[in-house]
C-alpha cells in the first residue's frame, strides 16, 4: 500500500484536546477516578496533527505514548485540567474527550484517612467539579467546541440534551454499555449529533479502530470548521 499524504485541511489551526481520566485526591494516597484509557483522545490528537494542526493534548494519567508532534500537558485533577486548557487559548477547535470526574472531595485530607473502630461505613462529602467543555463553549471567544457523551442508556436523548445544555457544536455519543466498545477498547462505534437550523442531525459511525474513527470524526469537523 502506498501511503498518501493526508490532506492538510487543518493547516494553521490551533487545536486543544482533553483526554484520559481525571484523578481527584481523597488523601495523600487515595483518589476517585474512572476507567478511561485515553485512547480516543490520543487518536484524535494524532489525526489532527496529521492534517496540519498544532495540537495541545491536556491529558490525565494514562499509559499511552505521546503522539509525534503533539504538545502534551500532563494534569491530574479536573481543576488542573481546566486551568491547563485555559492556558492554551485562544484556539480554533476544542475537543473535550476526557472522562472528567464530576465530583471531587469537599476537603482533601492532609493525612491518610484512618479507619475508626466502630464497625460502620464511611460517607465521603463531594462537591461538583467545573464542567470544562461547557466553560469553554460559554466564552465570548469560543472555539468550535466538541464534546463526548458516555451513556449506558437512551444514547441519543441524553447526548442531544448535553449538546444543547453545554451549547456544543458537535457531540460524539458513545454507548459504553456495549461489549468491545469504548472504555479501554481499541475499537469504538459512535453517533455524531449536531444542530442545523434548530434541527438535530445525526450520523452513525460504525465499529472500527479508534484511529480510523478519529479520522472520520475529524473529517466531519474539518468540513464545518473552514
Ligand atoms: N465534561 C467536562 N467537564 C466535566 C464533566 C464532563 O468537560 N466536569 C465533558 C466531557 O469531557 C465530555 C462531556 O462533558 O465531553 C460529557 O461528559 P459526560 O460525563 O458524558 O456528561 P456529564 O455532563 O458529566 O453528565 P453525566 O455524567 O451526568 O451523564
Ligand atoms: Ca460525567
Amino acid at each position: 500500500v502506498r501511503m498518501m499524504p493526508v490532506h492538510q485541511d487543518l493547516a494553521g489551526k490551533r487545536v486543544v484536546i482533553t483526554a484520559g481520566p481525571t484523578r481527584e485526591a481523597l488523601d495523600p494516597v487515595r483518589y476517585l477516578s474512572n476507567h478511561s484509557s485515553g485512547k480516543m483522545g490520543y487518536a484524535l490528537a494524532a489525526a489532527c496533527v496529521e492534517r496540519g494542526a498544532s495540537v495541545s493534548l491536556v491529558s490525565g494519567p494514562v499509559t499511552l505514548p505521546i503522539p509525534p508532534g503533539v504538545n502534551r500537558i500532563d494534569v491530574t485533577s479536573a481543576t488542573e485540567m481546566l486551568a491547563a486548557v485555559e492556558s492554551q487559548l485562544p484556539c480554533d477547535l476544542f475537543i473535550g474527550c476526557a472522562a472528567v470526574a464530576d465530583y471531587r472531595a469537599a476537603a482533601v485530607s492532609e493525612h491518610k484517612l484512618k479507619k475508626t473502630d466502630a464497625d460502620s461505613g464511611l460517607t465521603l462529602e463531594l462537591v461538583r467539579n467545573p464542567d470544562i467543555v461547557a466553560t469553554i463553549a460559554a466564552r465570548p471567544d469560543r472555539p468550535f467546541t466538541v464534546g463526548f457523551a458516555a451513556e449506558t442508556q437512551s444514547l441519543e436523548t441524553h447526548a442531544g440534551s448535553k449538546l444543547e445544555r453545554k451549547r456544543l457544536d458537535l457531540i460524539v455519543a458513545n454507548d459504553v454499555s456495549r461489549e468491545g466498545v469504548g472504555f479501554g477498547s481499541d475499537d469504538n462505534a459512535v453517533t455524531l449529533l449536531w444542530k442545523t437550523h434548530d434541527q438535530i442531525r445525526h450520523l452513525e459511525l460504525p465499529l472500527q479502530s479508534k484511529a480510523a474513527l478519529a479520522g472520520a470524526i475529524v473529517d466531519h469537523i474539518a468540513d464545518r470548521l473552514t
